[in-house]
């Protein structure tokens, strides 16, 4: 059994990476933060105490949130944060999703400290789609800095740069062994041989999407954002911060010590780049040994990754997930679609005129989607839609025709090019049904950018590189059993279709999940409005939401 109800209190805790100690914002002092459980359907309370010494909020990643954006999270968005010394009560209704997710602080880039995994199990009258694993181990990727996290965002966010790469990856918090002070706490994976193991691979990172392998065993993909997928076996995984992989793991091997290894996986050139790479220990136990015991190896073998920029063995991998669509795990794409929405997403730089540029905080680098680089208001768009405060946004997010430049080309119209700074929101009627047309540009950076939706989990349908061809690709979409995600990876210089049935009416997020590039402005906000009848409403926002 498990409660229904947390307290996470968000305190200062001294953490020592990377041979020193450094104070970290964490929840309950736990880093990475607790595991929360559920079952699929259940609704969980989480008394949320800020008693760190800055403004927090908490948001629980790829959980939809039935018509209720008032405990999702994300700052500004739908609720002002939670100051130092006040607390939160946030309830978190799951419905659909089962398998894994994650929780994360969703304020400035306090993520980096603030998060932990979510686990849902079948409700109590089913079972998992495949043989129950002998154990289940959450699997965090994530990022160190030798700064603090808060002074990292305000330079970054200030100088308009790149900020500094992190100074390690971690695997469930730990860096690894090729890192410095590092190798005896790196996090170790018993295993019995013979038995199999549900690994639930989460990316907490901040700035990278991750390439993820064990040395000399494959993994099978069963689940991704907590939706189950048809069996895939692979020798590497490909995962984007926000995304998470339900693996399954067979000791079938020699018996003896086996790396595991992640980096970042950077699509594009030139584009600045960590290449250190983190690693955890699969250790065979002499338990599951008849008659013998082994003696390990003094140099563990260590698995293979892909290079960096290795953009098909990412599209790849992402492009062979498929939804398990069997008869007790139905899908439900929408094939008559009601609304086309075609959105670039783009990293760009200001022009400059007398040395002041125009970007956030007069710097030169933005970033937008249909090249408005969203501003956030100084109330949350939830308050002041649910309110009618005025002033706060506008409902003039603009619409694309697709098709109509190259948009990877490096020779778009200079109106392309230069964002316009604004708080613009798309807003969709109930029950419409949505194709979203993501296409990356090749501006600033080409770089993939996962993004996330809040409040649905939708289809990919469609996904490849260059120019999305609106007579032609939509012919080669999945409509029998595309995945079911809540973040996708648009591919560098490339496009993803997406499609999702707006039947949950709210205030929710779409953001890219690189967070650099979710402070420069690559942002879009839906509202989207309550239809007929009571199951059709929002509810009514709880008597605590933090003031702004
Ligand atoms: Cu994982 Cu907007 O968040
Ligand atoms: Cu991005």
């Amino acid at each position: 059994a498990w409660p229904a109800r947390y307290t996470f209190v968000v305190e200062e805790t001294p953490y020592k990476r990377l041979c020193s100690t450094k104070n970290i914002l964490t929840v309950n002092g736990q880093f990475p933060g607790p595991t929360l459980y559920a079952r699929k359907g259940d609704t969980v309370i989480v008394d949320v105490f800020n008693r760190g010494n800055r403004n927090i909020t908490l948001h629980w990643h790829g959980v939809d949130q039935p018509r209720n954006p008032w405990s999702d999270g994300p700052e500004y968005i739908t609720q002002c944060p939670i100051q130092p010394g006040a607390n939160f009560t946030q309830k978190i209704i799951f419905s659909e999703e089962e398998g894994t997710l994650w929780w994360h602080a969703h304020s400035e880039w306090d993520r980096a400290t603030v998060h932990g995994a979510i686990i849902i199990y079948p409700n109590k009258d089913n079972n998992y789609p495949f043989a129950k694993p002998h154990a289940e181990i959450p699997v965090i990727l994530g990022e160190w800095w030798k700064e603090d996290i808060g002074k990292l965002y305000t330079q970054t966010l200030q100088s308009g740069g790149d900020p500094n790469n992190s100074s390690a990856f971690l695997i469930n918090g730990q860096p690894g062994h090729l890192y410095p002070c590092s190798e005896s706490e790196t996090f170790n994976l018993m295993v019995d041989y013979g038995k199999t193991y549900l690994l639930r691979l989460i990316n907490s990172a901040v700035q990278e999407i991750m390439f993820f392998s064990i040395a000399n065993h494959k993994v099978t993909v069963v689940g991704a954002d907590a939706s189950y997928t048809k069996p895939f076996t692979t020798d590497y995984v490909t995962i984007s911060p926000g995304q998470t992989l339900d693996l399954l793991l067979t000791a079938n091997q020699k018996p003896n010590h086996y790396y595991m290894a992640a980096k970042a996986y950077v699509g594009g050139v030139g584009v600045p780049y960590d290449n250190t790479t983190t690693t955890a220990l699969l250790q065979y136990s002499n338990r599951g040994l008849k008659n013998y015991t082994y003696t390990p190896s003094p140099t563990p073998s260590f698995p293979t990754l892909p290079a960096y920029n290795d953009t098909n063995a990412s599209v790849n991998f992402s492009g062979s997930l498929r939804s398990l669509a069997d008869n007790n795990h139905p899908i439900d794409v929408p094939l008559k679609i009601t609304t086309h929405l075609f959105y670039t997403v783009s990293v760009n730089s200001f022009p400059c005129p007398n040395n002041s540029c125009a970007g956030p905080n007069g710097t030169r680098f933005a970033a937008s989607v249909n090249n408005i680089s969203f501003v956030d208001p100084s109330i949350d768009i939830l308050q002041a839609y649910y309110y009618h405060v005025n002033g706060e946004f506008g409902t003039r997010f603009p619409d694309f025709p697709p098709s109509l430049f190259n948009f990877t080309a490096q020779d778009l119209p200079l109106y392309l090019q230069i964002p316009k700074r604004g708080t613009e929101v798309k807003v969709l009627e109930y029950n419409t049904t949505v194709e979203l047309v993501l296409q990356g540009t090749n501006l600033v950076s080409g770089d993939d950018h996962p993004m996330h939706l809040h409040g649905y989990s939708f289809y990919v349908v469609g996904m490849g590189l260059g120019n999305f061809d609106k007579d032609k690709d939509p012919l080669k979409y999945n409509l029998v059993d595309p995945p079911l995600r809540n973040t996708v990876i648009v591919p560098v210089n490339g496009w993803t279709t997406i499609r999702f049935k707006a039947n949950n009416p709210g205030v929710w997020f779409m953001h890219c999940h690189l967070d650099r590039h979710m402070s420069w402005g690559m942002d879009v906000t839906f509202i989207v409005k309550n239809g007929k009848g009571p199951q059709a409403q929002m509810l009514p926002p709880p008597p605590d939401m933090p003031p702004c």
